[in-house]
């Protein structure tokens, strides 16, 4: 038997045929270089360089902690141990909310490290950020929900998005920062409804997070997925651990269980 084609390297004009095709995309956490090369030899199409670093690899119990050099550390090293998969660069807190011009120095600094895009946090005041951005040829992922990096003024990482006016004004950021030029959008804990009503109004893959099975992809944070995390988790998570033989089957098996939408299970998402 012929051994599979080797995958050619993501990019954004093959993330949006995916997404035209109506095949859900798959997206991991990803800190280092071992891990880079283990999850993209798996299948993992985005890497996500995430500022969850702070808490699942600094041990700090918010992202808040996370700095920019850090970030960007993290962005090489999961570089150097990639070949095909997009890398996203996760901006952490107090690196783009200043002014226009300091987004573009940090996301500058993320891509410099060997990000293809950046991430950020939050809608109304970043639409004119991701503009700004994007214009100047740096893709970006926005990410609405819940956004950890305000979880002091969110209260705790609780669900968002629910009842009628807080459902319409995420569209609403979801639709503006589509405009603006926003390539992905990640969901993260919002209900199903909420989930699948946004992804069907903006023309962008949206990836979610505790954001039900209707988005356009799914993204967890690694250590969740491998059941490396201690405590209580959110609902949402599977072990793809249990059952695996070994770390590569349990992220192939996360890859298969996306795509043939197995994962999430609506029952278990149940916001
Ligand atoms: O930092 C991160 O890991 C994230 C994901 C939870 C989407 O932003």
């Amino acid at each position: 038997m012929n051994a599979p084609t080797p995958r050619k390297p993501l990019t954004l004009h093959r993330l949006r045929e995916l997404h035209a095709a109506g095949e859900k995309i798959t997206m991991l956490t990803c800190y280092d270089a071992s891990f880079a090369q283990l999850l993209d030899g798996a299948g993992v199409e985005c890497l996500l360089v995430g500022d969850s670093l702070g808490m699942v690899v600094q041990g700090w119990s918010s992202t808040l902690p996370a700095k920019l050099e850090q970030m960007a550390y993290h962005t090489e090293c999961v570089a150097r141990g990639n070949r095909t998969a997009w890398v996203i660069g996760d901006l952490p807190f107090g690196s783009y909310q200043e002014s226009v011009e300091q987004a573009i120095r940090s996301a500058a600094v993320l891509m410099q490290a060997g990000a293809h895009m950046v991430k950020l946090e939050g809608g109304g005041w970043t639409t004119t950020v991701v503009r700004a951005l994007v214009e100047r040829g740096i893709p970006v992922c926005a990410h609405l929900g819940l956004t950890p990096q305000s979880v002091n003024a969110l209260g705790g990482y609780r669900i968002q998005g629910k009842g009628d006016e807080a459902a319409a004004t995420l569209k609403q950021h979801s639709i503006e920062l589509a405009q603006a030029g926003a390539a992905m959008l990640v969901l993260e804990l919002i209900p199903s409804s909420v989930g699948a009503d946004i992804t069907r109004s903006v023309n962008i893959p949206v990836i979610g997070i505790g954001a039900g099975p209707d988005c356009s992809g799914q993204v967890l944070v690694l250590h969740d997925m491998l059941g490396v995390t201690g405590g209580k988790l959110p609902r949402f998570v599977r072990n793809f651990m249990q059952g695996s033989d070994g770390l590569a089957d349990a992220a192939r098996r996360y890859v298969a269980a996306v795509k043939d939408k197995s994962f999430p299970d609506p029952q278990l998402h149940g916001y």
